[in-house]
């Protein structure tokens, strides 16, 4: 893990982009057994920090089935590396004038695939892996330690939750103080896909 550290403490000269992170996700091969201590140590998802700079690095676990709430990148791209399992990422565009929350596409990814996350995106990950957890490895820039304006989407209830800058996650299980605003029965929900 100390290596990992090195490596992207030794290439946060300030000027990190889409192109040269998505560069070195690709260029370095992982030794995916380094996160085994993680494997069957619980059933739930898992958020682990690597490094945090001018970006931030973070491997995620996912349960079989797992999925991760839908939501936005305001502000903030990512380059996401799939380090093991079959990922699949829904991606969803937001109408505010029509209200509308629109499935867009659905794309399937493998070990080894990269994962744009661009600016204002919206999308889910989830793990449709057969019989294994996934993981996952993540670089956002600048750094994701405010997330505010991000929003989150719940299709079920039919909410919307905004982020503020003491957010600590894309996630809908953390505490109220974390949200500016939620806002209930706010949007229609179609698949376009
Ligand atoms: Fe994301």
């Amino acid at each position: 893990m100390q290596y990992f550290k090195e490596l992207f403490q030794k290439v946060d000269n300030g000027s990190v982009n889409l192109e040269t992170v998505e560069q070195l996700l690709s260029d370095f091969n992982l030794d995916v057994a380094m996160f085994d201590e993680y494997k069957n140590e619980t059933d739930e998802y898992l958020r682990i920090p690597i490094y945090e700079g001018n970006y931030s690095v973070y491997v995620m676990k996912w349960p079989m089935n797992g999925k991760s709430t839908i939501h936005e990148h305001r502000n903030i791209s990512g380059v996401i590396k799939v380090l093991r399992g079959k990922i699949q990422e829904n991606s969803f565009l937001y109408d505010g004038v029509l209200n509308k929350l629109v499935l867009k596409e659905k794309l399937n990814y493998s070990t080894g695939s990269i994962i744009i996350e661009e600016v204002n995106a919206i999308h889910q990950v989830i793990n449709v892996s057969e019989h294994e957890d996934a993981l996952t490895l993540h670089v956002y820039f600048p750094s994701a330690r405010n997330l505010e304006g991000s929003r989150l989407f719940n299709v079920q209830d039919k909410k919307i939750g905004v982020l503020n800058e003491k957010a600590s996650s894309f996630n809908w299980s953390q505490p109220a103080f974390g949200f500016s605003e939620i806002i209930i029965k706010s949007f229609d929900y179609v698949e376009e896909c």
